[in-house]
């Protein structure tokens, strides 16, 4: 009998509470809460307004330190001016432990077809579907004509692509620093009119000198 008053008199106040919970001034207010630590964790979280000494941005993310980079980034040295242009195309070069095999020059296709085709052309001609539209007001350079003056090095369009140059914009958050080669070596093989490295400097070997100094 006993058991039986308690047992009412529980369920009784369960369910006043549950009632009392209802028909509060604010929609908003979540109630009572039986375990406010599950709703509120106490670390610091992400993207939330939290004012935490560690956290910097308006989403209340953690940064990383200044100046730090990813595990093996490769820095790119040269500044985004003529000169660091210069510089790079003199200096900047594809990194001594990277071979360039078929698969090297494939990849570097396939990126140069999602990322440059439109524009400069299958060919490297500066022919691509949006020039040829003519909504695009500029004509990207011929990559055969640029090889040829000898402009078209690694380090060029490393920084191009890095900085972007004249109209064409910067494909920086497009490649990143493996990529940049791969899709550099595929711009020098059109550069080159599909030749291979080797192909393509025994065809452009300077005649050989036949004048023959005579004697005095
Ligand atoms: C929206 C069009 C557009 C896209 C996309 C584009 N380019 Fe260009 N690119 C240009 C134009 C225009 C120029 C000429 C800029 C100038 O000289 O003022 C140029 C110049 C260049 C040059 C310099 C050539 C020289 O003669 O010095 C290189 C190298 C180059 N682009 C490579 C690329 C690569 C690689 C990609 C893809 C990752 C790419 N471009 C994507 C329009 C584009």
């Amino acid at each position: 009998m006993i058991r039986k008053t308690t047992y009412t008199l529980a369920l009784g106040l369960a369910a006043l509470a549950m009632l009392s919970s209802c028909g509060k001034s604010d929609p908003n207010s979540p109630g009572y809460e039986f375990m406010p630590d599950m709703y509120r964790g106490t670390g610091p979280e992400t993207n939330v307004e939290f004012k935490n000494p560690y956290v910097k941005d308006s989403m209340g993310n953690l940064l990383p330190a200044e100046g730090s980079v990813p595990r093996n980034f490769t820095v790119f040295p040269y500044p985004n001016t003529p000169q660091g242009d210069t510089l790079a195309s003199k200096f900047w070069d594809f990194p001594a432990n990277m071979k360039r095999d078929d698969a090297f020059y494939a990849q570097g296709e396939l990126l140069y077809t999602r990322n440059c085709v439109y524009c400069h052309g299958a060919k490297g001609d500066g022919n691509g579907k949006l020039v040829e539209s003519e909504k695009y007001g500029a004509v990207p350079p011929n990559y055969e004509t640029r090889m040829k003056e000898g402009a078209l090095t690694v380090g060029h369009i490393y920084h191009v692509v890095t900085y972007g140059k004249g109209v064409m914009g910067s494909h920086v958050v497009q490649l990143n620093p493996e990529e940049r080669f791969m899709v550099a070596a595929y711009v020098q093989k059109l550069g080159r009119g599909g030749k291979t490295e080797a192909e393509y400097a025994a065809a452009n070997k300077p005649a050989a000198d036949t004048t023959v100094t005579k004697k005095p």
